[in-house]
């Protein structure tokens, strides 16, 4: 399908779900403690744009880079490691990463030096959830990596990865094969999964970062219990991982120290 039709279709599948949208928006503020203002709390963001860049070439590209410049990231280049990581490219919501039973349980939260965000696919832009800058609480010990304009924290909200289908499958499983199939197995396999509906998304941000020529590293050294209690994030949720993005310094004046 040509990439106009894809955005057409997105546009039209945002419409369905907006009342879902507005749900998420008055659970964030909830969550938060904001106040919303219809004018601040959704920044939406431009279309992805097609890099001109071959994958082969990204492919090359791609490695882990702990140097940024402190430029902030422009919209178009958040829109577009975004599109790679969680976007929506066919008419019924599917994803450009893949997650298993299309889950689509991993959530992203954007950390900027101007506060809190979560990314929300469907309407492609971003709900502003709280006004601090807690960059700071994605590392151990790499002050230079914590500073990086942007950190992507992945997500895994556990309660997406229920359906009637899942729990009517591992009922029959548990059934007919009892020694095989306990409910620890299931949960390990559940988990398992998560990991890696994350995993397929950091290395789509690696790629888009490396065609864009950006730095970009992921990590799972952070303090987990305090940067999910700065998330607000329920007992369903869990981080799973970190990525830090941002420019290369052009000089020794923008180098993040
Ligand atoms: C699951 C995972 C966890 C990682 N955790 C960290 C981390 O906490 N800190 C860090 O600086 N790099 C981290 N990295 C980046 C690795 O160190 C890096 O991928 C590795 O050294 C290979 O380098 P390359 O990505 O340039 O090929 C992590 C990578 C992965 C896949």
């Amino acid at each position: 399908m040509p990439f106009d039709k894809v955005i057409q279709s997105i546009s039209s599948l945002r419409e369905e779900i907006s009342g879902e949208f507005d749900v998420l928006l008055k659970e964030m503020s909830a969550r938060f403690g904001m106040k919303p203002d219809p004018d601040e709390i959704f920044r939406p963001l431009p279309e992805p744009q097609g890099l001109s860049i071959s994958l082969m070439q990204a492919l090359e590209a791609r490695r882990s880079e702990r140097s940024f410049s402190n430029e902030p990231l422009s919209d178009q280049d958040l829109s577009n490691i975004l599109f790679a990581a969680d976007g929506i490219n066919r008419k019924n919501g599917r994803r450009t990463t893949p997650s298993a039973l299309d889950w689509q349980d991993t959530e992203i939260y954007v950390l900027k030096a101007n506060g809190i965000w979560r990314w929300v696919p469907e309407r492609r832009g971003l709900i502003f959830c709280a006004r601090e800058d807690i960059r700071g609480r994605t590392c151990y010990a790499q002050p230079t990596v914590a500073r990086a304009p942007v950190q992507l924290v992945y997500v895994s909200n556990r309660s997406k990865t229920r359906s009637t289908f899942t729990d009517l499958a591992e009922k029959v499983f548990t059934k007919i094969s009892r020694d095989v199939w306990t409910e620890e197995k299931i949960d390990e396999m559940r988990v398992r999964a998560t990991h890696i509906n994350a995993g397929a998304k950091i290395e789509a941000v690696y790629l888009a970062a490396a065609a864009m020529d950006m730095a970009c590293v992921s990590r799972t050294g952070f303090p987990t219990d305090e940067l999910e209690r700065l998330l607000h994030l329920t007992e369903d949720e869990t981080i799973v991982a970190c990525q830090s993005l941002g420019y290369r310094p052009k000089s020794i004046l923008d180098h993040i120290r």
